[in-house]
């Protein structure tokens, strides 16, 4: 192994939300944090060189998206994940989120549904209602011991005013990663019913070895006619505080009115840091990626089996990708409230209230389990203990 995972980073102190707001939205500071989605590990080495070389030069004014960029983005797609695409293709986001919000801006109108797969990250749900448009919930259901999406369901809420649907694509919270069948599924009905797709794909290269990311976009040119991906070196790499975030659109149309929203709000250019950060990330740390996903793999081996030795009446799915976890404790009898007393005032950890995600997400909680094994380790103890005082 090249790059040590079994670092223990003091973050504490470094404005950090995930270890320095742990008060303001715990209550509570001496906490194991394992919510916010970033991980306890530096960024790759690659990627502080050449911000340290960008810094040396001394130069941070207006930058442009060099060629070499856009290059190193879309090999990425290909070699990685085999959709094939041209550098016309690739517009920016601050963030996945706020890309999400300007392509509800592009593609409806207030008044109009945007369906969303609940229990889903909770953004989704504050960006359709504060753009005036309305929350139409499709929820997951579920079949063989895993959520699924439910295209009955879908379907019946398809009309000509509620036609766009965003996509979680590997799914924030449950940790699926959708399957070629799943997602042709999905484009047969969207093809069918005329819909626009913007695909969530930030989570596209946290997969484990078990489970393969297919970008919906790439199963056929129709599909990639009407779907709008997003990606970023955020999650993959550990850098969300760059602020960096890529656009993905093939169709001419679909993307000039993406790109009116970002020149109507003056947001059409990332910054140099950013840019610099995605070019080496993207073009030089593929190896970092690797070692990385070997690491969590066994945080995430690890972590199923110690939920189910230890916490014998909690569940949790095989999870086959995301470093985030969705644990069902609704066999202790918590909801919510209960659940989050016991997870901050007698184990001592901060995992994220399942509420937030939806309805459907009452008496779960999701763990981050992007940290060093040693204090995941501490963290399910604790948890476990904590239920085994209780019940
Ligand atoms: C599905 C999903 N989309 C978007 C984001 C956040 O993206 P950004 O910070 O780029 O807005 C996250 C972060 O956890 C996420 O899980």
């Amino acid at each position: 192994m090249k790059y040590n995972f079994d670092i223990k980073m003091e973050r504490r102190g470094t404005n950090c939300e995930k270890w320095d707001f742990l008060e303001e939205a715990f209550g509570k500071k001496d906490l194991l944090a394992l919510w916010v989605a970033d991980m306890d590990f530096p960024a790759p080495p690659e990627v502080l060189d050449a911000l340290h070389k960008k810094i040396d030069e001394g130069a941070l004014g207006y930058p442009i998206a060099p060629d070499s960029l856009l290059k190193a983005i879309t090999d990425w797609q290909d070699v990685r994940h085999g959709w094939k695409i041209g550098k016309e293709t690739v517009t920016w986001a601050p963030g996945v989120v706020a890309g999400l919000a300007f392509s509800i801006m592009a593609y409806t109108k207030p008044g109009d549904g945007v369906i969303i797969q609940t229990p889903v990250y909770p953004p989704f749900y504050a960006i359709i209602s504060e753009s005036g448009r309305r929350i139409v919930k499709n929820p997951l259901k579920r079949a063989n011991g895993r959520y699924v999406m439910d295209l009955e369901g879908l379907e019946k809420l398809v009309t000509p005013i509620c036609r766009t649907l965003i996509l979680c694509s590997p799914h924030n919270p449950v940790a699926r990663v959708w399957t070629r069948e799943e997602l042709e599924a999905l484009s047969e009905l969207a093809e069918r019913k005329d819909m626009i797709i913007i695909s969530d794909e930030i989570h596209q290269d946290l997969v484990y070895s078990d489970a393969k990311h297919i970008s919906i976009a790439a199963l056929s040119d129709e599909m990639s006619s009407r779907t709008v991906t997003f990606v970023a070196p955020s999650k993959t790499f550990n850098i969300a505080g760059m602020n960096s975030s890529v656009a993905l659109i093939p169709d001419d149309k679909l993307r000039a009115r993406y790109v009116s929203v970002l020149k109507r709000l003056h947001l059409s250019s990332l910054s140099i840091l950013g840019l610099t950060a995605m070019e080496t990330a993207y073009g030089k740390c593929a190896g970092w990626l690797d070692e990385l996903m070997a690491y969590l793999e066994e945080n995430r081996n690890l972590t199923e089996k110690f939920v189910r030795e230890w916490m014998p009446k909690a569940k949790m799915d095989h999870p086959e990708g995301t470093y985030i976890f969705w644990i069902d404790f609704r066999g202790y009898g918590f909801d919510s409230e209960k659940l989050m007393d016991l997870l901050v005032n007698e184990a001592g950890v901060a995992l994220n209230n399942g509420r937030n995600f939806g309805t459907e997400g009452d008496g779960f909680a999701r763990i981050n389990i992007g940290t060093n094994r040693e204090m995941l380790k501490e963290a399910l103890e604790k948890i476990a203990k904590a239920l085994e005082a209780k019940f």
